[in-house]
């Protein structure tokens, strides 16, 4: 048996949402796993019904279930007022915090399907497999922010510890010595200290791992490589915003942000979500593509240790693709919806 916490969230969560559960209760009928889910408020419809992005009842969930399954946060009303004290992505930000998801994992691949969904020349998207291991809890995003100068000046503090660097470096490590060995950190040594100490602690944590290569690389020409070269990377590893900047290039590789999975791992409950936004213009139209929950889903399912469950999952979706199942951004002229994707992955899945 596990209890899933389900937090759909705003604009198109609840959609691609509904799909990934979906083909996880066709993956139970199968397996016979057993999924409890458990539905919780977070973001923008947690604000409008309690009036905090995310309420004490969601954590509660979410620390009592086995994995938390989210779908996106964020709406535009919240953007058009920089003043707004609330907003919804403080849900998100306090959910990783409260359940201490210090790594999150992004991983990126081509799939020769969507070679022409990708602006990039077919020749640099061949063998594009790797691994983005963002920091989650620490950094700019958590540092002490504030005015001063009587709100004339703004400060955003990035501080970072080596217990926080270690923890995440050795999961990265360990996760390249079980594919090419090959580990990128990421940083902007040449100019903060806080890149300094993660280069500093790094070659201290790489004795333990005798089998990887590692390289460091500025994050400037990190972004540039990605889109020149993106087959030289195995395993990233970054700092928080610089992972969150390059995971979004990254998607253009791919050819759709729409397919990139995340699962974000601390001590406890892990949680696993699209990489996407909320992508409030596209909601209630069914034509958000919901294979990147999906894949979420399949990244959960890798966690608990159903590998040939999770397997099936991303085979079926290598099928969809195969067949032209796709929504809009990938297929303008032919497009499917929502829903129809994910019947059709939950058909092939039960078929096999
Ligand atoms: C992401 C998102 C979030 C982040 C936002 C919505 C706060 O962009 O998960 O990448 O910056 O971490
Ligand atoms: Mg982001």
């Amino acid at each position: 048996m596990k209890k899933i916490a389900v937090l759909a969230g705003d604009g198109v969560g609840p959609e691609v949402i509904a799909e990934a559960v979906k083909v996880l209760q066709i993956v139970d009928n199968k397996h016979r796993i057993g999924f409890d889910f458990k539905y919780n408020l977070i973001g923008a419809c947690a604000i409008d019904a309690v009036g905090v992005p995310l309420p004490d009842e969601t954590v509660a969930m979410c620390r009592s279930c086995d994995a938390v399954l989210l779908g996106a946060v964020g709406h535009p009303r919240f953007d058009r007022d920089p003043a707004a004290k609330v907003r919804p992505e403080q849900g998100l930000l306090k959910i990783r915090k409260e359940l201490g998801l210090f790594a999150n994992i992004r991983p990126i691949k081509s799939y020769p399907t969507l070679y022409n969904a990708s602006p990039l020349k077919v020749k640099l998207l061949e063998n594009v497999d790797f691994v983005v291991y963002r920091e989650l809890t620490g950094g700019i995003y958590f540092g002490d922010k504030g005015r001063t100068n009587n709100g004339t000046q703004a400060f955003d503090l990035c501080s970072y510890s080596v217990e926080e660097i270690t923890r995440i470096a050795r999961l990265a490590l360990a996760a390249a010595q079980k594919r090419r060995q090959h580990l990128t950190l990421v940083d902007k040594a040449n100019v903060l200290e806080t890149s300094r100490l993660w280069r500093e602690t790094l070659s201290k944590t790489l004795s333990d791992f005798p089998d990887v290569t590692f390289d460091c690389m500025y994050v400037d020409n990190a972004a540039m490589k990605l889109i020149q070269q993106p087959a030289f990377f195995d395993v990233i590893l970054t700092e928080n915003m610089f992972g969150d900047i390059l995971t979004d290039e990254a998607s253009t590789i791919t050819g759709s942000i729409g397919m990139l999975p995340s699962a974000s791992v601390g001590n406890t409950t892990a949680l696993f979500e699209p990489i996407h936004g909320s992508f409030p213009e596209g909601a209630g139209k069914g034509i958000a593509n919901p294979m990147a929950t999906i894949l979420s889903a399949a990244m959960m399912l890798e966690h608990f240790g159903y590998t040939a469950a999770a397997r099936e999952v991303t085979a079926a979706i290598d099928v969809a693709l195969q067949k032209g199942i796709v929504t809009a951004e990938i297929n303008p002229t032919h497009p499917k919806s929502t829903a129809e994707i994910g019947d059709f992955i939950a058909s092939i899945i039960a078929e096999k």
